[in-house]
């Protein structure tokens, strides 16, 4: 890793060149924010059950047809990925009330919305990555008419491969975050799903109890965010038994 010539380095990931032209190392942080970096920690092996928790979906994701830019896993914080463009939105997917939605709307947290709901952010942390509607993005040409309508489609066949994912292993699905990516062939570009699928960028609940598995407990200060994301790897059988690799806190 020393000797990759870093490219980028955001709240939660580093980007750095990859061994080929078109291609990109992403390696993993420990580093927790919210509140657009307002709120700051260091949790303990975050950065390795995301870099095993992205490769899942984004795996899956491509295996139903859904192209991604995730290329393999080189170890246990570093993937290997397709550079691409990436479109200024964050492209937000709603099956139930929560977040800001039941703050603006006024919807009680954890009502199931009539159907999925699409939302795009402007991704600029100083704005707090503000709600935008399609109106702003053509107009400050963040994207065409085409292209948002291909985003709404990726995130919707995400989401529906997602949940049912997640439901068979007892996780509900109640929003999550994702990035698109233009990836060039010539003048031609395709979209494609880019950065991480994690519970860094999810709301995930346990369907029997409640009890959330997603960055939220830390957000909010209400649980070890390291074993809710050990549970959610679990579950999605990507820790052998129970082991944990990441240290229980010792409080
Ligand atoms: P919100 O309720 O705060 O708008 O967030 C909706 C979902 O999108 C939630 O799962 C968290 C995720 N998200 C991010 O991961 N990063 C972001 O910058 C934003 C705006 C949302
Ligand atoms: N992604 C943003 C941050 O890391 C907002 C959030 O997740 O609360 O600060």
């Amino acid at each position: 890793m020393a000797r990759r010539k870093k490219i980028y380095e955001g709240k939660a990931k580093i980007m750095f060149e990859g061994p080929e032209p078109g291609t990109i190392v992403q390696y993993f942080k420990d580093d927790a924010t919210a509140f657009n970096a307002k709120k700051r920690d260091i949790i303990q092996g975050k950065g390795v059950l995301n870099n095993r928790i992205s490769e899942h979906f984004m795996v899956g994701l491509d295996a139903v047809g859904i192209p991604t830019h995730f290329i393999r896993r080189l170890n246990m914080r570093e993937q290997l990925v397709r550079a691409v463009e990436i479109i200024p939105l964050e492209v937000v997917v709603r099956n139930y009330s929560a977040g800001t939605m039941a703050k603006r709307l006024g919807i009680e947290e954890g009502t199931p919305l009539p159907r999925p709901i699409v939302e795009f952010c402007y991704k600029n942390d100083d704005l707090g990555d503000p709600l935008v509607t399609e109106e702003h993005i053509f107009a400050f040409n963040w994207a065409s008419q085409h292209d948002v309508e291909n985003m709404i489609s990726l995130a919707l066949r995400v989401n529906d491969y997602m949940s049912g994912l997640l439901f068979g292993v007892g996780i509900r699905l109640v929003d999550f975050k994702i990035e698109i990516g233009r990836q060039y062939d010539g003048d031609y570009h395709r979209l494609i799903v880019a950065d991480e699928i994690t519970p860094d960028c999810c709301r995930l609940w346990d369907i029997e109890s409640g009890d959330k598995l997603d960055k939220d407990l830390f957000r909010l200060d209400i649980g070890s965010l390291s074993e809710a994301y050990a549970e959610v790897a679990r579950r999605l059988d990507l820790l052998p038994g129970n082991e944990l690799i990441v240290p229980r806190p010792s409080n």
